[in-house]
């Protein structure tokens, strides 16, 4: 089982959204019983709440499930339990690997527009503050495509 970890700052915003729209595409590749999908904040301000009104509004729009989608916070354990931890933003990435100091295991902790040829913008930009859900959107989305294409190449997967 491939394991995969979306991070953001409140995990309300941009790494539920991830998680929903990446949950979405494996489902439709046939892909749930090789790959999970989580996502998690580095900040715990929303822990136990619902993504944010105008996530849950887009994904919804888009006809992508929020269902059961609960802010948590991440964890220093988190490392030991996925294979790809996918950060939203420079700070994003940067909490994580202070957070996980030595302990990184093989693991790969990226930036999502890492996985985009040529990005837009190499950090997805916070909806929180940008009030602008649908750029992010698109970013994600471009994002979380790219993420599973090289996913299912690197563990040949079809
Ligand atoms: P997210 O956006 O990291 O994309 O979930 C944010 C949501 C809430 C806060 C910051 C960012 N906040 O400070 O409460």
């Amino acid at each position: 089982m491939i394991r995969v970890l979306f991070a953001c700052l409140g995990n309300i915003c941009r790494s539920p959204m991830a998680e929903a729209i990446f949950l979405d595409l494996i489902k439709k590749d046939r892909l749930t019983e090789y790959i999970t999908v989580d996502s998690a904040g580095t900040g715990s301000w929303h822990m136990g709440e619902e993504p944010h009104q105008e996530t849950k509004e887009i994904l919804t729009n888009n006809n992508i499930s929020w269902k059961g989608l609960v802010a948590r916070q991440v964890d220093a354990s988190d490392v030991n339990q996925f294979d790809y931890i996918i950060a939203m933003d420079d700070q994003n990435k940067h909490d994580l690997l202070q957070l996980f100091g030595a302990s990184q295991q093989p693991i790969i902790i990226a930036k999502l527009m890492d996985f985009v040829n040529q990005p837009e913008k190499s950090n997805i930009p916070d909806p929180y503050y940008t009030g602008n859900f649908s750029d992010t959107y698109q970013l994600v989305l471009e994002g979380c495509q790219q993420l599973l294409q090289f996913i299912k190449e690197k563990h040949s997967i079809s």
